[in-house]
């Protein structure tokens, strides 16, 4: 049996999938929040619904800020987990300051709930919490970048060129966002509960996560929200840089493969990894609307804002080696045009 939180998010529902799949019972804790922090068209209902038509999977409509009730769904499960995957989160940079209190309560106090639960009842399970590069905050901003006719890049012969950028980079001095600040708090609390007690704690530091299950919002999703704009032929506004800023695409199903590695052989000591899509499936805003276009055969209707989002990554690549030193049967299997094909064919049938 694994707790999944956020389990009709991207990466939660995916995950519910994918282990009921093998047959594995999956008790799932999401209150729909993200109907709150986006508005009803990016309601997480429908995959709920799917959820609940397997028998092996239970779901628990609870909100990861209530102590209480996290304490009792642990303890009735108690021996019976055998691994948690946290994914339950405010996950939007712009929507933090709006309610800078709800985003601090929901991801970095909703993370201390589920850590002591699981210290408690569970200690022996592996605890997955999904991170996010924000908490190395802008400091890639500050790296030699140059400006391309359609994206930022890296000076070629700096060593983040080939594979992007590791988990050496400072995560202080640098701007967060208020939504990095609350990630980095539960970062800390993941990594020294499996420090300081010793458990099997693990951090995976997100790029940008995709794929056709997520509902994708103006304010987060950015891939899934820009198909779903161009295939409906709606305005897609971008936020500064000149659409040129750079991000590392993983499909939500070599996420949560990378996940099952861990659960597979987990290690103690609250473990830190960059998961991204890395330079082959990078793309700057610019060259994924082309992409789009062409797999779509619609043209997009874009505006370029001046003003960036504070703190907004330019140019980000993740570089998955140490996870894969440390797991080497894992491997990035869904290319960038792939994700995108599924997702505008999930996008065109629905
Ligand atoms: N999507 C990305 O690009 C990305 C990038 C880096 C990190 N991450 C991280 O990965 C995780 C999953 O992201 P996602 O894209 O699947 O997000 P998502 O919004 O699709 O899923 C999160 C789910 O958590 C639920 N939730 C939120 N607050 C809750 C609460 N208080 N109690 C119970 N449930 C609650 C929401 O209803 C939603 O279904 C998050 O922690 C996010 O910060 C995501």
């Amino acid at each position: 049996m694994y707790i999944v939180t956020g389990s009709t998010g991207l990466i939660g529902f995916t995950a519910s999938e994918y282990f009921l799949k093998k047959n594995i019972k999956v008790i799932g804790i999401d209150n729909d929040l993200r109907a709150y922090f986006f508005g009803k068209k990016s309601s997480n209902k429908w995959k709920e619904k799917r959820l609940k038509k397997n028998k092996l999977y239970t779901h628990y409509k609870t909100d990861i800020r209530d102590r209480t009730k996290i304490i009792n769904i642990f303890k009735k499960y108690s021996k019976k987990i055998k691994a948690i995957i946290h994914t339950a989160a405010q996950p939007s940079h712009d929507w933090a300051i709006k309610e800078p209190l709800t985003d601090f309560d929901v991801n970095a106090k909703g993370t201390i709930n589920l850590l002591e639960a699981f210290r408690k009842y569970c200690p022996e399970a592996p605890f997955i919490f999904t991170s996010t590069n924000k908490v190395y905050g802008d400091a890639a901003n500050f790296l030699p970048l140059q400006e391309k006719k359609l994206r930022f890049e890296i000076n070629k012969n700096h060593k983040y060129f080939k594979k992007g950028i590791n988990e050496d980079m400072s995560i202080d001095d640098s701007t967060h966002s208020l939504f990095g600040a609350s990630k980095t708090s539960a970062d800390l609390y993941v990594q020294e509960y499996g420090r300081y007690f010793n458990l099997k704690t693990v951090c995976f530091r997100g790029g940008c996560l995709t794929g056709e299950n997520h509902s994708g919002a103006l304010l987060h999703g950015f891939l899934s929200f820009l198909v779903k704009s161009i295939v409906n032929e709606k305005k897609y506004f971008i936020f500064g840089y000149k659409g040129k800023q750079v991000r590392d695409n993983i499909h939500s199903m070599d996420v949560v493969k990378a996940f099952h590695e861990f659960i597979k052989k987990p290690k103690k000591g609250g473990k830190i990894y960059n998961l991204g899509g890395g330079r082959t499936n990078s793309c700057s805003i610019l060259e994924a609307i082309n992409l789009i276009e062409k797999i779509s055969n619609k043209k997009s209707k874009f505006k370029i804002l001046k003003k960036n989002r504070l703190g907004d990554h330019k140019w980000w690549i993740s570089d998955n080696s140490k996870f894969i030193k440390d797991f080497p049967n894992w491997k990035i299997k869904i290319s960038l045009k792939k994700s995108l094909e599924q997702m505008v064919k999930f996008e065109l049938k629905n």
